[in-house]
């Protein structure tokens, strides 16, 4: 009955509303406006979501409204009006009225070329092998292509848009990846500062700090349906080092205070206590399925047959995407307490992650540090009691004598998940050990690599062992995490440990740089499998870009670049072997220089 509802139909539709309304919480009314109704939760969404318009459920809810959200919503109604009361439109109705009512994604950007690209950037002169200079030559240039501005109307009409205003621009990760994103921007930033574009990387810092600002948080990324969860706190480590490659400190007097208030917020709202010590795990404070995976959450989720589980199996979803491990055999428990099964069940919230509480770690540090050059003692003294205790936890509740290494704990069986995980070794990134134990912990290090066999494979370090089919599974090979075991293997300064950092190195540049060669890009993850191999599984396509890896291989250039080869690299047989390939490598690369 077109354009004549009935009472019926009108209070059917009224109580359809209030069912969308309701329970749970989508959005936090004071950081998101009435855009939230659109792109977060209801029954708009749900429809357009469930219709399947588009390859990637991501496409619509980052497209622009054509008119404000209200208006939006009011023909929403007025197109379902058409339809039988619980019957859904077809999928080509529903694409036509998107189509009409929406613009196509990416019309929020404008051109920009960013005042500080250099085409030439001093770490070129430290890369003694002339293909891989060439290859840090062409990553330098990507940048260009991971530029993203703003147009002024994001300002001026925030509520047309799910994208979170920030002043500067910003570079992506790439790929499907428009928007910021809050832990790959780490990786990105030591990239921008190595390309010698302080003034962009010191924008993207200004952007986070206006977003804790308003947020009280990071988000995961810049859109406002990823606004009830953040990501990995690795602003401070960022602020930390753009402090350390400028020399200057009254930026981080300047920006302590904020950097403070993120590190509050994790700690009041992302702590449980176990065995006694506060620990951090993963978390998310909305109802619902992820708005940008709407259906594939509906999906995942059908089996379950109360609403109770199934708003539980959502939270442990987006508790899963806060980790960036979206998603991970890592997070699975099952019923006997194992980590195999699908994400039915994921348990990300029972389970204390080493990374998170290394990384809060780092941030108390980090923020003492600051005080103390600002002549705050008093908080200098409280953000290094923080970190003691963070510390102590990491000691108390992850540290497992008997693997001799850290591991993640299961809060529902009270025990340790005896796994690999690259972020096991984690805690080596930022040095969250007492430097009495360094020995002690480099020996245990040393066997935890024989035993998992982590030097055997010719891609790089698998970030689990487990094949799932999900993506932050074996066989795929993450840039963050083989930076963070180099880095941390380099930093116990053990010559044993020093040298499978320099071969990990070597492989990691070296197979990026065989991929890149082969298809002229960037992945956002490669295969342990194959060097050069690129990875895949997961819920959407092989991303192409990519900001965290091109960051990743700029500062192992940084690092390495006087010493690695492109045609050199071998797999296996750790220790003497590996020191000795290491030694002849820094020969042959100082040969070529000189020839
Ligand atoms: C969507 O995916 C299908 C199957 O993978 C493919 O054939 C089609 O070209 C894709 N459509 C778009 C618009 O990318
Ligand atoms: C942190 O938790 C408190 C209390 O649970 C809540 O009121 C507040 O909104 C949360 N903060 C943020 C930024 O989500
Ligand atoms: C939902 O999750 C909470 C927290 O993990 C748990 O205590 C509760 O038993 C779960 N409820 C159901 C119905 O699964
Ligand atoms: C749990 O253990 C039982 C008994 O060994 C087994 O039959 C079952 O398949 C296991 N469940 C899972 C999910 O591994
Ligand atoms: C784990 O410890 C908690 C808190 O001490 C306790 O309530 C729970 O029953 C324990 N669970 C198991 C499986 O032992």
């Amino acid at each position: 009955m077109p354009g004549h509802p009935s009472m019926l139909l009108l209070t059917l539709r009224v109580l359809m509303l209030y069912h969308y309304q309701s329970h749970g919480t989508f959005y936090n009314p004071n950081t998101v406006g009435r855009n939230g109704e659109v792109y977060c939760h209801g029954r708009l969404l749900e429809t357009v979501q469930m219709a399947r318009i588009f390859n990637d459920s991501k496409t619509f809810v980052d497209m622009k409204m054509k008119q404000n959200p209200d208006a939006t919503l009011k023909l929403f109604d007025d197109f379902m009006e058409k339809y039988e009361q619980g019957s859904t439109p077809p999928k080509e109705d529903v694409l036509k009225w998107v189509e009409d009512n929406f613009e196509a994604r990416g019309t929020e950007f404008e051109q920009w070329i960013p005042d500080d690209f250099t085409k030439s950037p001093a770490i070129l002169n430290k890369i003694k092998d002339k293909d891989f200079r060439n290859f840090a030559e062409e990553l330098n240039g990507i940048w260009l292509e991971l530029g993203r501005k703003m147009k002024k109307d994001v300002a001026d009409n925030p509520e047309l848009y799910s994208i979170i205003h920030v002043e500067n621009p910003v570079i992506v990760p790439g790929g499907r990846f428009l928007e910021f994103y809050y832990w790959d921007s780490y990786w990105i930033i030591r990239g921008l500062l190595l390309s010698e574009m302080t003034n962009t990387a010191q924008g993207m810092l200004k952007n986070f700090f206006s977003i804790v600002d308003r947020f009280g948080f990071i988000p995961n990324g810049g859109r406002i349906y990823y606004s009830m969860r953040s990501q990995p706190p690795l602003l401070t480590p960022m602020v930390k080092t753009f402090v350390d490659t400028t020399g200057n400190k009254q930026f981080a007097i300047s920006s302590v205070d904020i950097l403070a208030r993120e590190f509050d917020y994790w700690m009041t709202n992302h702590t449980v206590m176990v065995k006694g010590h506060r620990m951090a795990i993963y978390g998310d404070q909305s109802s619902g399925p992820r708005p940008e995976s709407y259906r594939e959450d509906i999906e995942t989720g059908k089996d379950f047959k109360t609403e109770q589980e199934r708003e539980n199996h959502s939270s442990e979803l987006k508790a899963a995407a806060e980790s960036g491990m979206d998603f991970s055999s890592r997070w699975f428990i099952n019923e006997n307490g194992t980590n195999e099964g699908d994400l039915t069940n994921l348990k990300t919230r029972s389970i204390v992650p080493v990374e998170l509480n290394a990384i809060l770690y780092w941030n108390a540090k980090i923020i003492s540090e600051f005080y103390g050059y600002k002549g705050d003692t008093l908080k200098q003294v409280l953000y290094l009691k923080y970190s003691e205790e963070f510390l102590k936890g990491v000691e108390a509740v992850l540290w497992n004598e008997e693997a001799g290494i850290w591991l993640d704990y299961d809060m529902i069986n009270n025990k340790s998940r005896n796994y690999f995980v690259a972020t096991n070794l984690s805690p080596l990134w930022m040095r969250c050990y007492l430097p009495a134990r360094r020995q002690l912990i480099a020996n245990h290090v040393i066997k935890y690599i024989e035993e998992q066999k982590l030097d055997d494979y010719p891609g790089g370090v698998p970030t689990t062992m487990l094949q799932s089919g999900e993506q932050w599974d074996w066989p795929n090979v993450w840039a963050p995490f083989q930076h963070l075991l180099i880095v941390g293997l380099d930093n116990l300064d053990d010559d044993r440990t020093k040298a499978v950092a320099q071969e990990w190195a070597q492989r990691w540049v070296q197979g990026n740089h065989i991929a890149f060669i082969e298809t002229g890009a960037m992945f956002e993850k490669y295969l342990a499998t194959e060097l050069g191999g690129h990875g895949g599984g997961g819920e959407y396509e092989v991303q192409k870009g990519f900001g965290w890896s091109n960051g990743v291989i700029l500062d192992l250039l940084d690092r390495y670049g006087s010493t690695i080869t492109a045609a050199s690299g071998k797999v296996g047989k750790l220790s003497v072997y590996t020191g000795l390939a290491a030694i002849i490598t820094t020969m042959l690369s100082s040969v070529r220089w000189f020839l």
